[in-house]
């Protein structure tokens, strides 16, 4: 079995996989949304001061005997907060040491990837739209080893920014699930927001549209004085429509020109309902097979992290001791350019 590890960003989380079929063993997982909602974001310093308490605290979950079975241990070592990443790379070295097992290092965007194939094979070639709090990628994976960036964020990411109009609306954090939530109490209304890159680039970008909103909102105060109930709705309603358009316009673009059959949707936002219904619709279009993560691991989990560690253990993909570090940027993917 593999033991795993994640604590890139404000959830913590141990898993144990088995290698030769691929099952969830053990799962443990928690967030830190309440600590961190009344500060509209993650603090990095409560972030780790958390896992610290949090990793030991599953560790005594798990059913001890299942450590003389354990392999190697999976851990993510980037991208992410570095005092969140260190966390969890301590604890592994910690294991490692103890048990004397080798160590791997997971690459926590390719564990999302792995959230496709929770205890079942492996599918590639595959095109991937990956949305998360710090990342919005398109990437194509022929392999475990051949991952390719076709399209970035110019600035911020999807998932970013229904936080940051969250946190301005004073809904609290995280911000995808209760602005995906305020939308549906929308009803009809006359706001717009400017629709980003509306050109032929394959990147996206979600500044502009943050800006319209606060510049919205910061005009609708001076005039009427605090926001309504029903004004938010319209607020969260028009700036996740507009996202989403942008979403779909560039996915559109891709789907054009991409060969590969099959696309998967990954990261903590592809759990959004309406997202993940315009690119169903649109992978219809273009007779694309569809493929999403299950919910409960669409956000961080240690699930998808075992699920990639047990490719990589196969492979032999060790890492030695005194060489595991973190990173807060992704080193692995190549990129189109
Ligand atoms: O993958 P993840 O758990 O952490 C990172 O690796 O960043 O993604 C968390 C992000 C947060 O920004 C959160 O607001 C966003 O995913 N998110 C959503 C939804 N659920 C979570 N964004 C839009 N709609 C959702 N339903
Ligand atoms: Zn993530």
């Amino acid at each position: 079995m593999i033991l795993s590890i994640e604590s890139s960003c404000d959830d913590s989380s141990i898993a144990i996989s088995r290698i030769s079929d691929y099952s969830i063993v053990f799962h443990q997982k928690i967030s830190q949304d309440i600590e961190h909602s009344k500060y509209g974001g993650v603090v990095p310093e409560i972030a780790s001061r958390l896992h610290a308490v949090a990793l030991p605290r599953i560790l005594t979950h798990m059913d001890k005997r299942f450590l003389s079975e354990i392999k190697a241990i999976a851990v993510t070592n980037e991208p992410g907060l570095s005092v969140s990443l260190i966390e969890g790379v301590m604890m592994a070295k910690a294991l490692s040491i103890t048990l004397k097992i080798p160590l791997i290092a997971i690459n926590h965007l390719k564990g999302h990837i792995y959230s496709l194939f929770l205890e079942k094979e492996a599918r590639f070639p595959i095109s991937i739209l990956l949305l998360s709090g710090g990342h919005s990628l398109i990437l194509e994976a022929y392999s475990h080893e051949n991952i390719t960036i076709i399209a970035n964020t110019l600035d911020d990411s999807f998932g970013e920014a229904y936080d940051k109009v969250a946190k301005m609306l004073g809904l609290g954090y995280p911000g995808g699930p209760i602005v995906e939530s305020m939308a549906l109490q929308s009803r009809q209304c006359s706001i717009t927001f400017p629709i980003p890159l509306r050109d032929k680039r394959l990147a996206f970008s979600f500044s502009g549209l943050k800006n319209a909103v606060r510049i919205y909102i910061e005009e609708h105060k001076a005039r009427y004085g605090n926001l309504d109930n029903e004004t938010i709705a319209n607020i969260c309603n028009i700036f996740q429509v507009t996202a989403i358009k942008h979403i779909t316009q560039k996915m559109r673009l891709y789907l054009k020109k991409s060969t590969i059959q099959t696309l998967g949707i990954v990261g903590g936002a592809s759990a959004n309902k309406t997202l993940r219904g315009e690119i169903e619709c649109l992978c219809d279009e273009f007779g694309k097979e569809i493929l999403f993560a299950p919910m409960e691991f669409c956000s961080d989990n240690a699930a998808m992290i075992g699920r990639c560690g047990i490719e990589s253990y196969n492979r032999n993909e060790f890492v030695k001791l005194e060489n595991l570090d973190i990173s807060p940027y992704s080193s692995i993917f190549k990129s189109i350019d």
